[in-house]
């Protein structure tokens, strides 16, 4: 049975202070032993945040990461300065960071190696344009996300990754896919991933949704068979956080 793993990704939201006062807010309403948590930050809010969330259950994550080891790359954060900041897990690949910043898929495999290296938790972003949809190739396009991510990587370290899966249509539009189309494409990830890895390795790994995820729909989407959990963006900025990882109650 894969545990659930419902994840807010605040994106560039949040300066350090209001950052801890988010999490101090979040912190009596985000409870739930049957799932992981995890509070996906800007780098410069990992410290106040950790110091919020210590001796909780929740988890830290990082919103991106470089994929060197040190040396001049100005801006750029290593993942050995994550790991020591206390981050467990990291996201890569969000359709944000491959069209503002121009992140391609050979970039974003280096970065889930080198995380994996470093005994890191990925989150690996992937998924659709509406116009991808609308021609009728998403599928095709998500196994090539996910086979040219997944290059060089072994068995038993892609079962240490969850994959999220984000049409961007979907991201911050307010529309979410439907529960057929959501659970369709988490199917086709895990099959995609079988072919890869073969059947242990897909049943084990967790594959989230994301995309306008609220308190409203989030327990249909929880529902189905291949959705493990859920990555938050706008929803995990505000109490209603907490509603979703109690997505039962
Ligand atoms: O990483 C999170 C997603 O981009 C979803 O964002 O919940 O604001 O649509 P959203």
């Amino acid at each position: 049975m894969r545990r659930k793993i419902i994840a807010g990704n605040w994106k560039m939201n949040m300066t350090p202070t209001e950052a801890k006062a988010l999490a101090t807010t979040l912190a009596p309403l985000v409870k739930n032993p049957e799932v992981d948590v995890v509070y996906c930050v800007p780098f410069i809010d990992i410290f106040p945040v950790k110091e919020v969330i210590a001796g909780t259950a929740v988890h830290l994550g990082a919103e991106n990461v470089y994929f060197e080891e040190k040396g001049a790359f100005t801006g750029e954060t290593s993942p050995a300065m994550l790991k020591d900041a206390g981050v467990e897990y990291v996201i890569i690949g969000h359709s944000e960071r491959r069209e503002y910043f121009h992140e391609t898929d050979e970039i974003i495999n280096k970065k889930l190696l080198k995380l994996l290296e470093h005994q890191f938790k990925p989150i690996l972003c992937c998924g659709e344009s509406l116009a991808q949809r609308e021609a009728g190739v998403t599928m095709d396009f998500i196994r090539m996300q996910l086979k040219l991510a997944f290059q060089g990587v072994s068995a038993s370290d892609a079962a240490k990754v969850t994959i999220a899966y984000e049409p961007i249509w979907a991201i911050g539009t307010g529309k979410t896919a439907t529960v057929a189309q959501a659970e369709e494409v988490c199917r086709g990830i895990r099959e995609t991933v079988k072919e890869l890895y073969g059947e242990a390795i897909a049943e084990e790994i967790r594959i989230q949704y994301g995309g306008s995820m609220n308190e409203k729909n989030c327990k249909e989407l929880l529902a189905e068979p291949d959705i493990d959990g859920g990555l938050i963006g706008g929803a995990s900025l505000k109490p209603e956080f907490g509603h979703i990882v109690n997505y039962k109650a």
